[in-house]
């Protein structure tokens, strides 16, 4: 046996603000591990049909709350002041979510901007891979993990397009904030990361 046969358990709790995206119900117990298998569309059994049904709605949940809380704070404050509420928002709304669905939810990248929001173990080999479409994940204890692209719409472009083109407040913000951001110098249409799920099996 090696090292690749231990299995770690780890117990995220619901944090306030300012953590990482990586949400998690408090009742959920997420399981790493190298027991996790890739699986294919076609394979996925019944039950891992209505874990996937679980999983889209709540991306979609995800999805359509982070725009609509950009949408209006690009109005409110400019770009420069929603890249604060990203920064707190984005977080909290991934925690609302996964309390939600009774899952665990989060975006990552293979260029993050935010070093918290690491790819799950089961997830990493696909986003090492550049994954452009969507992958399934068949986790030891009945989990469905599944990893869904982002593409780079031009709305996204005020804050992780190049440099040099990015409003003087907005790359302060990002400086202040993100002292490693890799999340700059995309174009429109490019992979920007993904939003991985993960839903418990039954029982
Ligand atoms: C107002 C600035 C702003 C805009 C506009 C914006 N983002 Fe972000 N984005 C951020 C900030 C700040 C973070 C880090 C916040 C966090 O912890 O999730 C972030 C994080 C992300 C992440 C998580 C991975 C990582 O690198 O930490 C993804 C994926 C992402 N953004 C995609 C998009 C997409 C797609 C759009 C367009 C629909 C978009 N963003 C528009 C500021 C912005």
């Amino acid at each position: 046996m090696t090292c690749r046969a231990i299995v770690v358990f780890v117990l995220v709790a619901a944090s306030g603000c300012g953590g990482s995206d990586r949400a998690v119900a408090p009742d959920v117990e997420v399981v790493v591990g190298s027991s996790w298998r890739a699986v294919s569309e076609e394979e996925l059994a019944p039950a891992q049909h209505a874990q996937l049904d679980r999983a889209l709605a709540a991306r979609d949940q995800l999805a359509a709350t982070l725009m609509g809380e950009l949408k209006s704070e690009l109005e409110v404050g400019g770009p420069s002041g929603a890249v604060a509420v990203c920064r707190d928002m984005a977080p909290m709304i991934a925690e609302h979510v996964a309390d939600d669905h009774g899952l665990a939810i989060g975006r990552t990248s293979h260029r993050l901007r935010n070093p918290d929001n690491l790819a799950p173990a089961w997830a990493e080999s696909a986003v090492d891979d550049l994954a452009d479409a969507t992958r399934y994940f068949s986790g030891p204890a009945g989990e469905l993990g599944v990893l869904l692209p982002i593409k780079l719409g031009a709305p996204c472009l005020a804050c992780h397009g190049p440099a040099e083109s990015m409003d003087e407040g907005v790359r302060t913000a990002l400086a202040q904030s993100y002292p490693d951001d890799r999340a700059t110098d995309f174009a429109e249409g490019d992979l920007r990361g993904w939003f991985w799920v993960e839903v418990p099996g039954e029982g």
